[in-house]
């Protein structure tokens, strides 16, 4: 049997470009050069591409997706967000759509909890000082932060990632609150307390980690209102999409003092940033780390691949569908 035509919007890990090398007739992207959408059509055209190996941030809107040729039955996105995506569209034109559950929550988790000690322990500002060439010594009230041990951690959706979140903060002595379009079972709570409304639940907690999805429904989620929820004091994380944090809003609360820190390690409009992070000192800020550990980024394209393999190897089901 031909192997199918599989297009590599971006470079993947070795492992995963192997793999897919040996089963498919890949195109692939070595200059790892983003792709705008009419790129991205006119290659999977040009290639008469089956499967389309892509990532978060590549442009699959409802336009290129009508552009992309009939050939192509399955985008196998190497992410669990899926808001890069139109589902909608793929779905009016039969192309089904996967993504990679389970395999990034501890490596998210990670860069969530990195988040919380680096801004709860000033980490971000004592990096810039002492890379500035201005630490003039130990002093007894220098960079005083706070300690996490007896504080509320409140998780903002409490999916594979907020309970491995919650599970890591336990080892440091943290109550853990949740919010959640549901209740948890008692056995995958563990004794997480659940807020049904948005207000007791910013109210009660010390901590936010935000973990939820992208797009139109969650825009701006945490905004001026929200915000003025939370404790005076208060320190907001954010790994799941920029695009929920209301950035004119958090730029305002840490530079008057109403939050104590934030850590950012998604952003809206990404690789652009908001100008007022930039300058704003008690706010730490990464690139979009989440997943990027080398166990996690090959097991999010063997997971990508075994999609690819179902729908086009086996004419079955992917595995992981989406939408
Ligand atoms: C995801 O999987 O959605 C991440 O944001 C990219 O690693």
């Amino acid at each position: 049997m031909t192997k199918p035509v599989l297009l590599l919007t971006r470079r993947f890990p070795d492992a995963v470009e192997a793999r897919a090398q040996r089963d498919y007739i890949t195109i692939p992207n070595p200059s790892d050069t983003p792709m705008d959408g009419a790129t991205l059509a006119t290659a999977a055209k040009d290639a008469g591409a089956q499967g389309i190996l892509c990532a978060a941030g590549d442009p699959l809107g409802a336009a290129t997706i009508a552009a992309l040729p009939d050939s192509v039955k399955l985008l196998a996105t190497f992410s669990v967000g899926t808001d890069h995506i139109d589902l909608a569209a793929a779905r009016a034109r039969g192309i089904a759509v996967s993504n990679t559950p389970d395999v990034l929550s501890v490596a998210t988790a990670e860069i969530a909890f990195l988040l919380i000690l680096a801004a709860a322990r000033r980490g971000g500002e004592s990096e810039r000082m002492l890379r500035a060439g201005e630490w003039a010594g130990w002093a007894p009230t220098q960079l005083m932060g706070v300690t996490l041990e007896g504080k509320k951690l409140g998780i903002l959706g409490m999916g594979r990632i907020g309970q491995a979140l919650a599970k890591m903060a336990r080892g440091f002595g943290m109550e853990i609150h949740y919010r959640n379009r549901k209740q948890l079972p008692p056995e995958e709570a563990a004794g997480a307390i659940y807020h049904a409304d948005d207000a007791a639940f910013l109210g009660a907690i010390d901590v936010l980690s935000m973990h939820i999805p992208g797009g139109e429904a969650t825009r701006n989620w945490l905004d001026a209102r929200k915000i003025a929820l939370l404790k005076r004091g208060a320190i907001v994380v954010n790994t799941g999409r920029g695009t929920t944090v209301d950035d004119v809003a958090l730029c305002e609360a840490l530079t008057k003092g109403h939050l104590r820190a934030a850590g950012l390690d998604v952003f809206a409009g990404e690789p652009k940033i908001h100008p007022g992070y930039l300058t704003t000192p008690n706010l730490v800020l990464l690139p979009h780390l989440g997943s990027a550990t080398i166990e996690t980024r090959d097991a999010m394209g063997f997971r990508c691949l075994d999609n690819l393999d179902a729908v086009l190897l086996r004419g079955a089901a992917p595995p992981h569908p989406v939408g």
